[in-house]
C-alpha cells in the first residue's frame, strides 16, 4: 500500500525541463500504485485544495535564481493546506565540461517557495534541484547533442532515485548543503526579479524569416506576445522562459544582442553621465552605508536602462520593417548564426531519442 493515495504535481517548463521531471516523477508514482495528476499550471489556473492524504510537488526552472514569479505566484495563490507533504524541485543549468558535470545554481528558488508553502499549512519532505541542460540561449549557445544526452540520462536515474525515497516516506534536504553559496546570490536574485526578466524580454525579436504563423503567441504559456504591426511583439509579461525561441519553426526569434549593447552605451554615455553630473542624485549615491551608496545606485541605473529600453524596443520595433535595420540588428545578434544552436531536446519525453533540430 503506498504512503499516500494521490499525489498532484504542479509544473512550469519553458522548454521541457522540468516537464520531463514531473513526468519522471509521475512514472515512479504509478508504478508504486499511487493515482498520479500531472498539471501545467500555465493550462490550470488556480490549484486544487487537496485532500488530507494528497502529496504534492511542484517543479519549475529557475529563473535569476528563483523560481519564476509565474510559478511564485501560483504558489501564493495556491489553497491552504492542512500538514499535506509537499515536495518542490527546480531545474536548473546544468552545464558539462569535458567529463566533469557542472551543477546550476538555484539561489532563493526553494527556500522563497518553501516558506509560503509552510505559512500555508503544508509540511515541505524534499527540496531538489536537478540539473538537467541549460535552455538560456540569450546568453549562451545550445548544449550540443551529445553533451545534452549525457546530462539527461544522468538525472533521469538521480531523479527516479529521489521520487523512489519520496513516495516511501523518507525526506530529502540535500539541496541545504548549499544554502550558504544560495544566500550570497540572494541579492542578485531580488534584483533579477526586479529588474533583469524585463531586461530580458525586451532583447527578443522576430527577423523578416518569420511568415506570422503565429505559433509564439498560440504556445507562449503567460501569452506574452502580440503582433504589432504583423510582427510578433514582446511584452513585458514575457519570463524568458524561451520557449518561443526555441520552437520558432522559421528560426526567426533572435536575441538581439546588437540593439541590446547600443542602449546601455547610449543609457551610460549619454542619459546616465548627464544625469549624474547635473543633479543631485550622486550627493545621495556618495552616502556611507551599502544600501544608500553602491546598492541604490544600481538599483537606480536598472530602473533607467530598462526604462529606456522599453521606449526604444517600440522605435526598434518600428524600424525593423526597413531591410537595412533589419539586417543591422538579425546580423549583430550571435543566436543569428548557426554555431549557436537552439535547445530543444527538454520538449522530448524519450530521453533517448533526443536530437538537436539543425537550424
Ligand atoms: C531567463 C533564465 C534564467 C535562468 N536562471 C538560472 C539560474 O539562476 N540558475 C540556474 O541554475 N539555471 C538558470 N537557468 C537555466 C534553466 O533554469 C534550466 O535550463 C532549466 O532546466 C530549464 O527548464 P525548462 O526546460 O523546464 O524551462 C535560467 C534560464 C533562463 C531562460
Ligand atoms: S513562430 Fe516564428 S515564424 Fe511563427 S509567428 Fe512566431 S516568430 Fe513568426
Ligand atoms: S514570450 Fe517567449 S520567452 Fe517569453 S514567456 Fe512567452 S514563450 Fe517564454
Amino acid at each position: 500500500m503506498p504512503e499516500q493515495k494521490q499525489i498532484i504535481i504542479y509544473y512550469f517548463s519553458g522548454t521541457g525541463n522540468a516537464q520531463n521531471v514531473a513526468n519522471w516523477i509521475s512514472e515512479i508514482a504509478k508504478q508504486k500504485g499511487n493515482e498520479v495528476q500531472v498539471t501545467d499550471i500555465s493550462k490550470n489556473k488556480v490549484g486544487i485544495k487537496p485532500d488530507t492524504d494528497t502529496m504534492i510537488g511542484f517543479v519549475s526552472p529557475t529563473h535569476g535564481f528563483n523560481y519564476p514569479p509565474v510559478m511564485f505566484k501560483y504558489i501564493l495563490r495556491f489553497p491552504k493546506g492542512n500538514g499535506q507533504k509537499v515536495f518542490l524541485a527546480n531545474t536548473r543549468a546544468g552545464m558539462k565540461l569535458g567529463k566533469l558535470f557542472v551543477p546550476g545554481l538555484s539561489g532563493m528558488a526553494l527556500y522563497f517557495a518553501a516558506i509560503a508553502l509552510r505559512l500555508k499549512g503544508y509540511r515541505i519532505i524534499a527540496l531538489k534541484p536537478i540539473d538537467l541542460p541549460s535552455n538560456w540561449i540569450s546568453i549562451h549557445p545550445g548544449l550540443k547533442d551529445k553533451v545534452v544526452d549525457s546530462i539527461y540520462k544522468k538525472r533521469k536515474t538521480q531523479t527516479e532515485k529521489f521520487a523512489r525515497k519520496i513516495l516511501s516516506g523518507k525526506k530529502d534536504f540535500k539541496a541545504l548543503r548549499e544554502i550558504i553559496q544560495d544566500l550570497i546570490i540572494t541579492p542578485i536574485a531580488i534584483l533579477y526579479y526586479i529588474i533583469g526578466r524585463f531586461f530580458f524580454a525586451k532583447s527578443f525579436i522576430a527577423s523578416n524569416k518569420c511568415n506570422n504563423c503565429g505559433l509564439c503567441i498560440k504556445e507562449c504559456p503567460v501569452k506574452a506576445i502580440k503582433f504589432v504591426n504583423d510582427r510578433p511583439y514582446w511584452t513585458h509579461k514575457c519570463e524568458s522562459c524561451m520557449h518561443c525561441m526555441n520552437a520558432c519553426p522559421q528560426r526567426a526569434i533572435e536575441t538581439a544582442h546588437g540593439f541590446v549593447t547600443a542602449v546601455i552605451i547610449i543609457v551610460n554615455m549619454l542619459i546616465l553621465a548627464q544625469l549624474y553630473k547635473y543633479s543631485v542624485i550622486n550627493i545621495y549615491f556618495e552616502q556611507p552605508g551599502l544600501f544608500a551608496g553602491k546598492l541604490s545606485s544600481i538599483i537606480f541605473e536598472g530602473f533607467i536602462t530598462i526604462g529606456i529600453l522599453f521606449f526604444s524596443y517600440r522605435i526598434n520595433h518600428f524600424l525593423l520593417r526597413f531591410s537595412f535595420y533589419e539586417k543591422l540588428v538579425v546580423y549583430s545578434s550571435f543566436t543569428k548564426y548557426k554555431f549557436w544552436r537552439r535547445y530543444k531536446t527538454g520538449q522530448l519525453q524519450e530521453t533517448t531519442k533526443v536530437s538537436q533540430k539543425k537550424a
